[in-house]
């Protein structure tokens, strides 16, 4: 018997499981999450943690760094085995190379059925129904103008921490970045919506709530009329305030947050709202105010500096972390030694550091990548040893201090608890799965590179 060219549509297995492979920031993870919910609840998908027993495979990708397309291309090229051993399987790519590569990857990866960008994952459910159906390749990369969370199922969270994105995207278009083209233009969601979506995670149980988005003090969120302020466009801080009033919420924080939006009413907050932790992560990228100027951050140095004092006056036991980008075109060794002054001068707890990489379609790329490659080795490895040894000072300075810290999960070894400190230091104790949820004081007892070691005291 000849087999037939197409399949009849009845011989299409149903769809039963669901990987889904993240890269990149928060925003990313929490994106992966609502996709999965969203398979759930379209198709009763199940998560499953390896892509070979997935009917349909996920890349949410990321594009921020270098050679993340090649990456792609090659973690594809796995999948298209599995794929040749079951021609019903989905393998679908979003997140932030998705958008900027489109249609691109089809023709690329032709077992690609369909590409989607950050803003229109909302569509995979009609995207899975369509393939299905026309056997069709898709891409969906517009950036529409409505809400993609207004077609997102609510979010569940079963975990002791939340994560609610506040606002998309961005609009600050530093010269090196891809996240503008990514991820579009700076949109809030309204507060309503983000107080309703924080109401939920908390009555599932959730004591802690993260804020996302990527440049979070950049809200400009349509809100009720504020009787105080007296106005219905809320900015970041009021938001604060507002989630911080909710039922059951004992820690908040937010992530990623931009120098040029930090305002003196947010510092005053880190002083005043109990819930709101002592820990931001303001990434300052340099330390040369010629390459502040180059990048497009619009600020200096020193507006640098009197944004950390003044929060630090606020706010005194305010942890800092930030990033940087070493060998930026033009880098000079002067300019070099400013990050590295400016990191000893403000002592970070921990940082992240990375090689310049030129993006497809930033106006960075045009400039040549001049900085030599072992130069920028050089500079990254001071750069890291540096961090390193504020964060191991960090760390040090937590011994014999009592802490406070939310009991969050299992340890990796036998009868270990981990949990955060208030200023995010990762602990590990001797505790019980119960106090899971729970804020105890632990005495610090040990300091490793990255984490403590302490005694939960119990009263
Ligand atoms: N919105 C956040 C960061 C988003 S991207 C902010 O403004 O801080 C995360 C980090 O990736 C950036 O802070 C930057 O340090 C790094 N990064 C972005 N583009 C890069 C590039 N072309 N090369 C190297 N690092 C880059
Ligand atoms: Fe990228 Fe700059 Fe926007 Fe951050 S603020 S996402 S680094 S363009
Ligand atoms: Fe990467 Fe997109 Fe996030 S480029 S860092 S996944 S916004």
């Amino acid at each position: 018997m000849s087999k037939p060219i197409i399949d009849s549509p009845t011989s299409i297995r149903s769809l039963d499981t669901l990987f889904i492979k993240t890269y990149g920031c928060q925003m990313n993870e929490y994106d992966s999450q609502r996709m999965a919910d969203l398979m759930k609840q379209a198709y009763g998908l199940r998560l499953v943690g390896t892509p070979e027993e997935a009917d349909v495979i996920l890349m949410n990708t990321c594009s921020v760094r270098e050679k993340a397309e090649e990456k792609v291309y090659s973690q594809l090229g796995r999948y298209r085995k599995l794929k040749d051993t079951r021609p019903d399987m989905i393998i679908g790519v979003g997140g932030c190379v998705g958008q900027q590569e489109g249609a691109r990857i089809q023709k690329r990866a032709p077992y690609v059925d369909m590409v989607f960008g950050p803003q229109t994952y909302h569509k995979l459910p009609e995207m899975v129904k369509k393939i299905r159906r026309d056997r069709v390749c898709l891409s969906e990369t517009d950036m529409p103008e409505i809400e993609k969370f207004d077609h997102l199922p609510k979010q569940r969270v079963d975990g002791v921490s939340g994560y609610v994105t506040i606002m998309e995207g961005c609009d600050k278009f530093c010269t090196f970045c891809v996240v503008p083209y990514t991820r579009g233009p700076e949109l809030s969601r309204p507060v309503e919506r983000v107080l309703e979506e924080c109401r939920g995670i908390l009555a599932d149980g959730a004591v802690e709530i993260s804020l996302l988005g990527q440049n979070v003090n950049g809200y400009r969120g349509e809100g009720p009329r504020d009787v105080e302020n007296n106005c219905e466009e809320w900015d970041f801080t009021m938001l604060l305030y507002a989630v911080a009033k909710l039922d059951g919420l004992k820690r908040l924080r937010f992530i990623t947050s931009h120098p040029m939006e930090m305002t003196t009413e947010l510092a005053v907050a880190f002083g005043e709202i109990p819930q709101l932790m002592p820990f931001l992560h303001l990434p300052v990228q340099s330390g040369s105010d010629a390459m502040l100027k180059h990048m497009h951050r619009g600020h200096t140095r020193d507006d640098y500096f009197a944004i950390i004092d003044e929060l630090r006056s606020h706010c005194p036991e305010l942890a800092l972390s930030s990033d940087f980008i070493i060998g930026y075109p033009g880098e000079t060794d002067a300019d070099f030694e400013a990050t590295l002054d400016l990191v000893r001068r403000v002592k970070y707890d921990s940082s992240y550091c990375f090689k310049y990489s030129p993006r497809p379609g930033t106006p960075a790329a045009k400039s040549a990548d001049d900085v030599p490659e072992d130069v920028k080795d050089a500079r990254l490895q001071t750069l890291l040893e540096l961090i390193r040894e504020q964060a191991r000072d960090a760390l040090q300075a937590k011994l014999g201090q009592t802490l406070d810290v939310l009991v969050e999960k299992p340890g990796r070894s036998d009868g270990d608890m981990e949990g955060h400190t208030a200023d995010f230091k990762i602990v590990h104790f001797k505790g019980k799965p119960r106090q899971i949820g729970q804020i105890m004081p632990v005495r610090i007892t040990e300091a490793f590179g990255q984490s403590l070691r302490g005694e939960l005291i119990v009263a």
